[in-house]
């Protein structure tokens, strides 16, 4: 049985002029909805307290878990306006999904399929005035999260752990037209280490991230390209997004899973590839395969995939070893291809025949 969400709608919403204002010009994670999920846990208890009421600050005892030992784990997933007014998730099972294996790394508990879902569709059902409306790839960008809750100093899982979800409006990632990024190859950094958390969606990867992320910026590059595998040698993935790269002959490569984060986007390229004649290899990539593929033309087009940007030309690298750009150092035609397929899917303007748009409204 669906678990029913207590709804208590806010008192003060935000004034109908002021959220028009904020939606002609979103950008991207500064403007949060009227209104939040949370769901309680304790042992005894299991989940009880299904709610949505006004987005609010939380109160935290200084000794709660999560400030100390980083028990926590994150989602992010999309709400998009159709032409006729009807409101979609993409694929929020396969978030879902991920949720749940983040909280079994992290040892939160468990939500199930289910209520992780109607908590998303509670929330965009409440705050539907902040979904945009059709056109311009403006979206409606959801965060479910999930932390440790309990006072005490120790390492060991909270037993008390609390679930939330809020909202905020985005805007079109490329508003002047899609232009490419350059990588930085950090030979410094790693971003996950075997047997590590990489596959986990947790906020401490993040927080690890932001140094590397600095190095990148002051090279002139946008995002960092990881390295994995044993020796540090294979390609790994981007700070928030999975690498692709098209080849001569006609095959659309990425890297394996293990460390990297198993992103619904990356799923969905694997899945669309034969219908653009592309053939998916998941497989190991090294940086040294990836050099020379650059320099002898063997690698065409270079891209990222995430739910943000949904699809990101890459049309350089950098790296303390050398510099390349991909092709012609333009965004390529299969990842352009790709980037109008997902979104024509998600806002409802090509078929899905995969069944995975999710109506709430
Ligand atoms: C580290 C990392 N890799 C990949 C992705 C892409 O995943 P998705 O396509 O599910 O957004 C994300 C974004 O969530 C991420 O943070």
């Amino acid at each position: 049985m669906t678990v029913q969400f207590q709804v208590r709608p806010t008192d003060r919403p935000t004034p109908p002029q002021t959220r028009e204002e904020i939606l002609t010009d979103p950008g991207f994670g500064r403007y949060f909805t009227d209104h939040m999920v949370t769901v309680a846990w304790t042992p005894d208890a299991g989940w009880h307290d299904h709610q949505v009421t006004a987005l609010a600050p939380i109160t935290l005892h200084p000794g709660a878990a999560v400030l100390h030992y980083a028990q926590e784990i994150l989602e992010g997933l999309k709400a998009f306006r159709h032409a006729d007014g009807s409101v979609w998730l993409f694929r929020p099972t396969l978030n879902a999904r991920r949720f749940a294996a983040s909280s079994r790394r992290l040892v939160l508990p468990e939500l199930d399929e289910e209520t992780f879902v109607e908590s998303v569709a509670a929330l965009v059902r409440a705050d539907e005035a902040w979904v945009p409306g059709y056109g311009g790839e403006q979206s409606l960008y959801l965060r479910p999260f999930m932390y440790a809750t309990e006072a005490f100093l120790g390492v060991r899982p909270a037993r008390q752990v609390t679930y939330s979800v809020i909202a905020c409006p985005a805007g079109a990632y490329f508003p002047g037209g899609v232009t490419g990024v350059t990588l930085w190859i950090s030979t410094r950094y790693s971003r996950a280490a075997i047997g590590g958390t990489g596959s986990a969606k947790c906020g401490g990867n993040y927080a690890a991230s932001l140094d590397p992320q600095r190095e990148a910026l002051e090279h002139g590059c946008e995002q960092v390209l990881y390295l994995g595998g044993e020796q540090r040698r294979d390609i790994d993935e981007s700070g928030t997004m999975n690498v692709f790269f098209v080849t001569a002959d006609q095959e659309l490569l990425t890297p394996s899973l293990g460390t990297i984060l198993d992103g619904v986007t990356r799923d969905s390229v694997l899945t669309l590839a034969a219908t653009h004649g592309l053939k998916p290899v998941e497989r190991s990539i090294s940086l040294d395969e990836l050099r020379a593929g650059l320099a002898d033309g063997t690698v065409t087009e270079a891209f990222a995939a995430g739910t943000a940007a949904v699809i990101t030309p890459i049309v350089g690298f950098k790296s303390e070893e050398f510099t390349a750009s991909v092709g012609d150092g333009e965004p390529g035609t299969y990842t352009r291809q790709f980037r109008e397929h997902l979104l024509d899917i998600q806002y409802g303007r090509a078929e899905d025949t995969h069944g995975w748009m999710h109506r709430v409204l």
